[in-house]
């Protein structure tokens, strides 16, 4: 069975899906763990971003590894460091790159193929998982997903500026949801859970019901 979320960036989209899955057993896949990763991988070699076809080029020769709880890039752990501010801001060029999502799509159907598993992203529902069994489209308001996402980074030890995490998220949404390739939108079969005002337990309970629902249909 495949459970899709998508959502906009900061609805706490990760910590609730990689909970649900443990919580029902099935794998768990963080999409944009991938994006993030092609990224750091670009920055890495100091690549000139506009030399789209190069960046393709990395997401088809990295090797990405999400089967446990870290991610290894090319063998090397880079959980921490594709969290970072740095990184979040150039993941935008992995995330508009036609050959890069090509490349993570085929990946990411690859992975999910005949496994029980949550699957987290933009486009898992809509593009990527378009039969999924379950969908789910989790969001909050701007100022709560942001004030969420201040809390986040000042658990790793990244000191930020409310304000200035809101103007980014914006500009990330404005980015996701209209992007040409794999935009983030809400599939027709999708349920919407509103989080504002839920804790992570609130939410996580909700959503254990609706794929039981599913799971029992
Ligand atoms: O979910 P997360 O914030 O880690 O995603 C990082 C970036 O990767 C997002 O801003 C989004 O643009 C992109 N992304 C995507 N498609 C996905 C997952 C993430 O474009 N399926």
């Amino acid at each position: 069975m495949i459970v899709t979320i998508d959502g906009p960036a900061g609805a706490g989209k990760s910590s609730i899906s990689r909970r649900l899955a443990d919580e029902l057993g099935f794998e768990f896949l963080d999409t944009g763990a991938m994006y993030r990763a092609v990224a750091l991988k670009g920055l890495r070699a100091e690549i000139d971003w506009d030399d789209t076809d190069r960046l393709a080029e990395f997401a088809k020769s990295a090797s990405i590894d999400l089967s446990g709880s870290a991610v290894i890039l090319d063998g090397e752990d880079v959980s921490h460091e594709i969290r970072t501010q740095q990184v979040t801001e150039v993941t935008r060029y992995a995330a508009n790159n036609v050959g890069v999502r090509e490349e993570l799509v085929r990946m990411q159907r690859e992975i999910a193929d005949g496994k029980d598993i949550v699957t987290e992203g933009r486009d898992q529902g809509t593009l990527v998982f378009p039969n999924a069994e379950c969908k789910i489209f989790l969001t909050a308001s701007p100022e709560e997903r942001a004030r969420r996402r201040v809390e986040d980074l000042a658990n790793r030890g990244e000191k930020v500026d409310f304000e200035l995490i809101l103007q980014q998220q914006t500009k990330r949404d404005e980015e996701d949801t209209q992007r040409e390739v794999g935009p983030l939108l809400k599939a027709e079969d999708a349920i919407e859970v509103m989080t504002d005002g839920m804790t992570e337990v609130e939410v996580l309970e909700k959503l254990v019901g609706i794929v039981q629902r599913f799971q029992h249909a």
